[in-house]
């Protein structure tokens, strides 16, 4: 086992009440023998239980449509989500100015995150004025089940179609063992060569199937092969979901100025595209300790914090590559939408 790892030694036990997932970086977690006595299946079934506690209480801001929708899919789709007026506004901005700008690429997928932090957006009034809206924040806390302060950003997903390159994103999976939300405001039309949103409809419930194959998952994990699994993001093949009580995955063809909201708890997948495309989004995420017994304070609402993440989230970035621990994303010149990759 390397160093670092003795040393993050005595976190180990405290991480059993946390979001750690990863089966590989904690041996407790990733313990065989405590697997079989059923530690995964407590962590998984203990946070679900949490989270509709705090679902409930953060349900009054929530419509009740909206509300049984979310129960029985595990995601929201809401058509027209802003005025259209705002929408064209929106649009024509993010197309004719560049915003600070961050790329990614994941086999033949580049993602692009553009800065909506207050201080970059500045005098740009359509901005500003998505910005001050709460209904992405108030579903993204409702589909989590937990309060908070969600990371929202420009997002652009520029796939060059190139299936010898495989993204991680293509295959259907769950984010982590317990609620968690992201969501979409798509700016364009979403069509079935885009690429879109794969969700597994009513993923988002364990079934008494689901349970065992997470359970028999968990004892493997730490040694599987994929490390996406180890990192306690469970894959799972799309013959295998009738079998763990599911129904096919539902594609999120929809149309310009609609948002979804899903729990990535939940199996679902960027379907790989054919051909190139590029698509963008107002993409919001936002996962916490899912053992908190309150849906209050978040360290991301602190002054200095709120309305400046994408930035703050950029600087820890570049000490921890200073660090010696380089991460994924690279700052790139200021981009419009439209805009190519520069890396
Ligand atoms: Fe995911």
């Amino acid at each position: 086992m390397k160093a670092l790892s003795w040393i993050a030694a005595p976190l180990w036990p405290l991480q059993l009440a946390s979001g750690q997932k990863s089966f590989r970086a904690n041996p407790l977690i990733g313990s065989a023998a405590l697997n079989r006595l059923g530690l995964h299946l407590a962590r998984v079934r203990i946070a679900e239980r949490m989270a509709e506690a705090r679902r409930t209480q953060l349900g009054s801001r929530i419509d009740a449509d909206l509300r049984a929708g979310y129960e029985r899919d595990g995601f929201l789709v809401i058509e027209n989500a802003l005025p259209a007026e705002d929408f064209a506004a929106l649009r024509r901005d993010l197309e004719e100015a560049p915003v600070r700008s961050w790329e990614r690429r994941e086999g033949s997928t580049v993602t692009r995150r553009g800065s909506l932090d207050l201080p970059d957006i500045r005098g740009r009034a359509p901005l500003e004025r998505l910005v001050a809206n709460p209904l992405m924040a108030d579903l993204l806390r409702y589909v989590a089940g937990c309060g908070g302060e969600p990371l929202i950003h420009l997002q652009t997903v520029l796939a060059e179609g190139d299936a010898a390159r495989p993204d991680p994103q293509n295959s259907l999976h769950m984010d982590t063992f317990h609620s968690t939300a992201k969501a979409w405001l798509y700016l364009q039309d979403v069509r079935h060569e885009d690429g879109p949103l794969l969700y597994v409809p009513g993923s988002h419930r364990a079934t008494l199937e689901r349970l065992h194959w997470e359970r028999d998952l968990s004892i493997r994990a730490a040694q599987d092969p994929d490390p996406e699994i180890a990192a306690g993001s469970f894959r799972i093949g799309e013959e295998m979901l009738a079998s763990l009580g599911y129904p096919e995955p539902r594609a999120m063809v929809v149309p310009a100025n609609t948002l979804v909201v899903a729990n990535t708890h939940g199996f679902h997948a960027r379907k790989a595209s054919q051909r190139p495309t590029s698509r963008s989004e107002i993409y919001g995420s936002l996962r916490r300790n899912p053992f908190l017994p309150f849906t209050g304070f978040h360290v991301r609402s602190l002054p200095g914090l709120k309305g400046r993440l994408s930035t703050r989230q950029a600087q820890i970035e570049a000490v921890l590559s200073q660090l010696g621990a380089k991460g994924p994303w690279a700052e790139v010149p200021p981009k419009r939408i439209a805009d190519p990759a520069s890396i």
